[in-house]
């Protein structure tokens, strides 16, 4: 089934957030490479995508080429080495008629550009919406869904449509994944005004997530956009915070830093095991704030075998004390009707980050933690028999 291509989010790395137009084949072999020697390949990475502007001409016949002086051994080269890392490529594209860094479109080419990149071994595609006048989201990205079914191999498909258009309404046996706001923005609190456009830090995307839960599932991600960490502008601990929430949110983990220079801070949160557990549970079900009071949020996300993870976020820049009494909290996901019940069951307590068991989540005790400015501390809650 089309869908099964990503029964949990898809997880890897893109080249825009770091190097926008600056893409060629040796940076991306020397990303796979990285990849590997980071351990995040280990973690769960595959795909490494990459994005606008690795784009030359159009031949005579239409066929799409790429920049011959940075991709000088072609695509499919590149695509094998990529495979024989045991990894997987991705493209980009645009539903218009040029993307948004002005190379060629795939209006009028959408069976062509599919078929050529089945050819050359391609993996995964995101298909942007610049210069798309006078089309209709939905059916433009049916027609690249099509084009890409019609060419036969199994490429995952990252719609790049900004929700403008909800598509988590109609996208969920088009594409795998959609894009839920406009641009994220290396920042984790504030917002970016282009003129005609804005970007969002990390905390606005996660606002922009309200109400879009019920959408994601197996197969079929709300994309809140990828990762800012280990991009310079977050401290530590908001890079922590990125990367629980983006768990959290079931979403897309797809790392947007130089993998070749990242330091060991930056490998630790990438690569954190439990939180990635949590982000690739196999129930694929979104988490959901359940309390929100002077900038501390709870977050709550039911996982296999009425285990929990519980994230407490400090979104101010004062530290804050946690007294979190299980008995008079109740946690429940009103979509999909699980409860939390910390009355009847008990649940062992390991944090997420700092490695520790710390002890049961019983009506008898509450939790304390000191929790710095804008961190988090998260919890998987585990039911004991
Ligand atoms: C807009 C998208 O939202 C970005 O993620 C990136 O792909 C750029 N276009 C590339 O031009």
């Amino acid at each position: 089934k089309y869908q099964d291509l990503a029964m949990t989010p898809p997880m890897g790395w893109n080249s825009w957030n770091k190097f926008a137009c600056n893409v060629d084949e040796d940076m991306i072999k020397q990303m796979a490479d990285a990849m590997v020697s980071s351990g995040m390949k280990d973690a769960g990475y595959t795909y490494i995508n990459i994005d606008d502007c690795w784009h030359g001409d159009r031949d005579a016949q239409g066929f799409i080429h790429p920049d011959p002086k940075r991709f000088p051994n072609g695509m499919k080269a590149l695509a094998d080495y990529v495979h024989s890392k045991g990894l997987k490529l991705g493209i980009y594209s645009d539903a218009g008629s040029q993307t948004c860094g002005g190379r060629p479109g795939s209006r009028g080419y959408e069976f062509q550009d599919a078929m050529t990149y089945a050819s050359w071994g391609i993996d995964y595609l995101k298909y942007d919406w610049c210069n798309s006048e006078g089309l209709k989201a939905e059916g433009a990205y049916k027609t690249i869904t099509a084009a890409l079914k019609h060419a036969g191999r199994p490429i995952v498909l990252s719609i790049c449509e900004w929700g403008t258009d909800e598509p988590w309404i109609w996208g969920q046996n088009v594409g795998h994944l959609w894009r839920t706001t406009g641009d994220i923005y290396n920042c984790f609190d504030c917002i970016k005004d282009h003129g005609s456009w804005k970007a969002f830090g990390v905390m606005q995307i996660l606002d922009k997530q309200d109400g879009l839960r019920r959408f994601a599932g197996p197969g079929h991600w709300n994309d809140p956009d990828m990762l800012e960490i280990g991009n310079g502008a977050l401290t530590a601990g908001e890079d922590r915070a990125h990367f629980t929430m983006w768990a959290m949110l079931a979403a897309p983990l797809i790392a947007g830093n130089d993998l070749r220079t990242m330091n060991k801070e930056t490998a630790e949160v990438l690569t954190n095991k439990e939180v990635i557990a949590v982000n690739q549970d196999k129930l694929g079900i979104q988490g959901f704030k359940a309390i929100a009071e002077d900038g501390l949020e709870i977050w709550a996300k039911p996982l296999q075998g009425g285990d929990w993870a519980i994230v407490f976020l400090n979104r101010t820049t004062s530290a804050k004390k946690i007294d979190y009494d299980w008995s008079i909290q109740s946690i429940y996901d009103d979509i999909n009707k699980l409860a939390a019940s910390f009355k009847a069951t008990t649940y062992k307590i390991k944090n997420l980050w700092d490695k520790k068991d710390k002890g049961t989540a019983t009506t008898k005790k509450a939790f304390k933690a000191d929790l710095p400015a804008h961190d988090v501390i998260a919890l998987r809650l585990t039911k004991t028999k």
